[in-house]
């Protein structure tokens, strides 16, 4: 590339998941770690670019490359003078090749293929000093051992999901995972840092019966690589998840440096989104403060048909204004149409459909006033930044355990139901909660404890505050490991 990494500065490699809501916090680490004094070199995916750029076009068209070609969604970045470039690896699998459709011949070229091109790029570029990579990638450790380099697994999640994963072996020993019978149902007491846990809270992948799948696969190799991290880098806050935190730090180094927003939060200096992006402002400046519902069901879960009839129905019942973000693949990309016909007819004027949108900027408007959410964590730290209580409906991975921090721990949300494996919802309890969140008892308890749970996220990232803190004290920590070696 035309310009290289500066050779004073460490040189850190770091590669996101690439899926959605990796890819948005990654960025945004990068853009932190090039403000700290390193030279970056960030990763995507081929496919993950094409799809970015077809998604923002008009924006990545101001940086396209001399020959129009490579574009780089850095650019802006680096001419504000941050030392960061951009490259891209191929994920072993044609660029429009189906990936939500086709989720496992996907997860299989994760396993399998990935690593030979990181590999083959690392080998390619200038002196690398340290990997940050996704906790769910299958070979960082053993790639950072044969470069000689340190390995600081990023990690997107909560703490708490964290452990769980880091002590599967528990769960399995006792029984609450990976049982040869069924799994025991009771409480789970004997975690470090979890006091108790049930396991309907538990990851839908530690739910599942059958564990031979490619994901757990995935899951039980990107532990074991995690296992031999040197640092672990977290999108999550101390005062949050302290005993949790407190107890894997113990282990290995943990910084919990969160929540990773873009500096203003609503608007990034970085294209990542893989959708096209809907202006949904001119509903919600018509709207009055605090009385539309915003829906979405985040970038990677789908959701049966079925399913989205019975919250079509209840949405419709509850009488609320609304903002539903409904990717074109949330059913299967062969499925263009997920509501039923009338519903749009039906609720015009009340609200907006639309494919994707600038969920901070939705999240921060004051006509939102709840957020149906899957619970992905990105969505539950921009929910809480923005003082909007939730709705939970879970579907698939992390999601029920977050909804546990939410629910249960903090009570920044109610539940709307829904566990592992079971999407069941009818559309009367829809209505019913939709109803309790915007303006019940409940939505006002909520909407009370979002605000403390605000401050903490403000306090941790201003100046002396925990998330500042402890970034700080990686930076220092990593510069030190890697000034006491040569680079490869
Ligand atoms: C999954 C996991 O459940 C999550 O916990 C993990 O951290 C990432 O992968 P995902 O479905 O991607 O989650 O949801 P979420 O974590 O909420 O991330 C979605 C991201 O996309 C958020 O940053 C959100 O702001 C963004 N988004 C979503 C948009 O920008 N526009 C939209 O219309 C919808």
């Amino acid at each position: 590339m035309e310009d290289s990494p500066s050779t004073t500065k460490p040189h850190l490699l770091l590669i996101p998941f690439p899926f959605q809501g990796h890819i948005i916090p990654s960025a945004h680490l990068a853009l932190k770690l090039a403000a700290a004094g390193f030279s970056v070199t960030f990763v995507n995916t081929e496919a993950v670019h094409h799809q970015i750029a077809l998604a923002n076009d008009e924006y990545l068209a101001r940086f396209s490359g001399a020959d129009g070609g490579h574009r780089d969604i850095f650019a802006g970045a680096r001419s504000s003078g941050l030392d960061i470039r951009y490259e891209l690896v191929g994920d072993g699998l044609p660029v429009t090749f189906d990936r939500s459709l086709n989720h496992d011949e996907f997860a299989v070229q994760l396993l399998h293929s990935f690593h030979g091109k990181v590999e083959a790029l690392a080998g390619r570029l200038p002196p690398i000093s340290g990997l940050v990579a996704d906790t769910f990638f299958v070979w960082p450790a053993t790639l950072a051992r044969s470069l000689g380099i340190p390995y600081i697994t990023f990690w997107t999640e909560p703490a708490l999901v964290f452990s769980l994963y880091y002590h599967m072996d528990l769960l399995r020993h006792h029984g609450h995972f990976g049982s040869q019978a069924e799994n025991r149902k009771d409480t789970i007491t004997y975690l470090p840092g979890v006091a108790a846990i049930e396991p309907t809270d538990l990851m839908s992948y530690l739910q599942d019966s059958d564990t031979t799948t490619v994901v757990h696969r995935i899951i039980f190799k990107a532990f074991e690589e995690a296992h031999q991290a040197d640092f672990i880098l977290a999108n999550t806050v101390a005062e949050l998840e302290t005993e949790t935190i407190a107890a894997v730090h113990r282990e290995k180094p943990f910084y919990a440096v969160g929540p990773i927003f873009p500096a203003g939060f609503t608007r990034s200096a970085v294209a990542t989104s893989l959708w096209a992006e809907s202006d949904c402002s001119q509903l919600l400046d018509s709207r009055p403060r605090g009385s539309v519902l915003y829906i979405s069901f985040g970038s990677y879960a789908h959701v049966e048909k079925k399913v989205l009839e019975e919250i079509a129905h209840g949405v419709m019942a509850s009488g609320a204004s609304f903002v539903w973000v409904l990717r074109p693949d949330i059913v299967g990309s062969n499925d263009p149409e997920p509501l039923p016909a009338w519903f749009k007819k039906e609720t015009a004027g009340r609200g907006i459909v639309v494919q994707w949108c600038r969920q901070a900027e939705v999240l921060s408007h004051p006509a939102v006033g709840g957020f149906l959410t899957h619970c992905g964590w990105n969505s539950i730290l921009e929910s809480v930044w923005s003082g909007v209580p939730m709705l939970c409906f879970p579907l698939l991975t992390d999601q029920f355990t977050n909804r546990r921090l939410v629910v249960g721990d903090w009570k920044v949300a109610v539940d709307l139901g829904g566990g592992s494996g079971r999407m069941a919802v009818r559309r009367e309890d829809v209505a019913e909660k939709i109803g309790r969140l915007m303006r019940g008892e409940e939505g006002v308890m909520a909407r009370e404890e979002v605000k403390k749970v605000r401050s903490i996220l403000q306090g941790a990232l201003a100046g002396g505050g925990s998330s500042s803190r402890n970034f700080d004290r990686f930076v220092e920590d990593l510069k030190c490991r890697v000034s006491s070696r040569r680079p490869v």
